[in-house]
C-alpha cells in the first residue's frame, strides 16, 4: 500500500475458484480488501475469468461462489494465476509442468475446492451473488491510486487455515517498476510470444516486450524477421487479439531491440508514416487505465466503449521499400576500435545493438568500391576518378 495515500488494505494472491456448473477450475492473481474481520471486497476485475464465468454461473444459480484465496505458495502458482491462460486450462496442471511434478493438492475445510498443499495461509470464504460493497482508494499497476470507489461483491470468510508459524507473503503494486508489473511483464512475454509463433504461424516473431512501464500491457513491442509484407500486420492484429486490453502494439524489425526504448523510438521516428503504417482500433477493455475514461464524472464508461470508451494502436514501424545503410562504422573498422580500446585497458564496454553500420538495400558495389578508398585515406583521387 501507499501510506498517506491508500484508503484501505488489500492483499494480492491466487484466488480459486470452480465453476459450479461444469467444474471448470480457474486460479486468478486478484486482491481482497480488508472490509471487517469477517468480510473482504473482491478486487477482481469484471474481464476476468473468476467474474467473467464462475461469478455468474453461481448467480444464476442463486448461490455464492467459494472461493479460496492462496498465500505463500511456491512461486509458479503466482505465476501462472497472473498470466492469461486460456479459459479452461487448469492453471495449477500448468503450474505442475513448469514444476515437474503434480501440485499437491488438499480440501479446503468449509468449501468444495482443493488448495496447493505447500500453502502459508488459505483463506476460505464465499463470494455474494448479491451483496456489493464500496471500495477504497488504492494504488494499481498504471502507477495510480484508483479513487472510484465502485461497488464490488464482498466475500464472506468462512475458515482461515494456515501453517504453523505461517509466512504472510506480499506483492507490491504501485507506480512501475513494480514488483507487480515485473510478474505481469514475464507473463504476458510468455504468452505473446508462444501465441503468435506458434498459434498464430508467426515464425518471423524472435522476441516480444511487455515493458513494466506499460503494465505488461499497454505498451508491446514485437521484434520480427522480414519476410512477406503482409506480417507485421498479422502479428498486429494478432497480438491486439490476444486479450482486450492491451493498447499500444508495435512491430519493429530484427535488428531493433525492442527492450531498447531508444531503438524503439528510432524505429518509430525513421521507419513508420502514421498515415500508412498506423491503425488505430475500439472495442477495447481499459482495465484501470485512467486515461480512458472521466474518472469522477462517468465511472461507468471504464466498461465499455462509448461515448469515451478505449482504443488500441497497432504500429508497424518496420522498414518498408528499400533503405540505405545504418549510420555507424563497418564492423572491421569498429572491431580495430574495439581493439585499441581494450589494449588501453579501458573499462569493459557493454555494447549495444547496433554498434557497426551496415548495408540495406540501398548500397552498391560501386558505393562499396567508393566509400573503401575513402577509408584507405583515397579521398582526392576517388573523388577525380
Ligand atoms: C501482482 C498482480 C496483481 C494483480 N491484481 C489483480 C487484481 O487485483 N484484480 C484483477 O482483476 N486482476 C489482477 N491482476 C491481473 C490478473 O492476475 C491477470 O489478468 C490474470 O490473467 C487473471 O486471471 P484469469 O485470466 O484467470 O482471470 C494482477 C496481476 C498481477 C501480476
Amino acid at each position: 500500500e501507499e501510506p498517506g495515500f491508500s484508503c484501505g488494505i488489500r492483499f494480492t494472491a491466487p484466488f480459486i475458484t470452480k465453476d459450479p456448473v461444469t467444474g471448470v477450475r480457474n486460479t486468478g492473481m486478484y486482491s481482497g480488501h480488508f472490509r471487517s474481520e469477517r468480510t473482504l471486497i473482491a478486487g477482481i476485475a469484471r474481464t476476468h475469468h473468476a467474474m467473467l464465468y464462475h461469478h455468474p454461473s453461481a448467480a444464476k444459480r442463486g448461490e455464492p461462489l467459494p472461493v479460496a484465496i492462496v498465500l505463500g505458495a511456491l512461486p509458479d502458482i503466482n505465476y501462472v494465476s497472473a498470466a492469461n491462460l486460456p479459459y479452461g486450462v487448469d492453471e495449477l496442471g500448468v503450474a505442475g509442468a513448469i514444476r515437474g511434478r503434480p501440485v499437491d493438492l488438499v480440501l479446503c475445510k468449509t468449501i468444495p475446492l482443493e488448495v496447493p498443499a505447500e500453502a502459508e495461509i488459505v483463506i476460505e470464504g464465499e463470494i455474494s451473488a448479491t451483496e456489493m460493497a464500496r471500495g477504497e482508494p488504492f494504488s494499481d499497476y498504471p502507477g495510480y491510486l484508483m479513487t472510484e470507489r465502485g461497488l464490488r461483491p464482498v466475500i464472506e470468510v468462512k475458515a482461515i487455515t494456515f501453517r504453523r508459524e505461517p509466512i504472510f507473503t506480499a506483492i507490491l503494486v504501485g507506480l512501475p517498476p513494480s514488483e507487480s508489473n515485473g510478474i505481469s511483464r514475464t507473463c504476458r512475454e510468455m504468452m505473446l510470444y508462444n501465441f503468435l509463433k506458434y498459434s498464430c504461424n508467426l515464425p518471423e516473431v524472435l522476441e516480444v516486450c511487455c515493458p513494466e512501464m506499460g503494465g505488461g500491457w499497454n505498451w508491446w513491442v514485437i521484434r520480427m524477421a522480414k519476410s512477406h509484407p503482409s506480417k507485421p500486420k498479422q502479428a498486429l492484429q494478432a497480438a491486439s487479439g490476444m486479450d482486450t486490453t492491451n493498447k499500444v502494439i508495435i512491430v519493429v524489425d530484427e535488428d531493433i531491440d525492442p527492450k531498447d526504448p531508444d531503438m524503439v523510438m528510432w524505429a518509430l521516428s525513421f521507419a513508420m508514416q502514421p498515415h500508412r503504417d498506423v491503425q488505430v482500433i475500439t472495442g477495447r477493455s481499459p482495465l484501470l487505465d485512467p486515461s480512458a475514461y472521466a474518472l469522477m464524472t462517468h465511472p461507468e464508461e471504464r466498461f465499455f466503449p462509448p461515448p469515451v470508451g478505449c482504443g488500441g494502436l497497432l504500429i508497424d514501424a518496420t522498414r518498408k521499400g528499400k533503405y540505405p545503410p545504418i549510420g555507424l562504422p563497418k564492423r572491421k573498422f569498429m572491431e580495430q576500435a574495439l581493439e585499441i580500446w581494450r589494449e588501453e585497458r579501458m573499462p569493459e564496454l557493454r555494447l549495444k545493438t547496433p554498434w557497426h553500420g551496415y548495408a540495406l538495400d540501398l548500397w552498391t558495389a560501386d558505393d562499396d568500391a567508393l566509400a573503401e578508398r575513402v577509408a584507405g585515406g583515397e579521398y582526392f583521387p576517388s573523388r577525380t576518378n
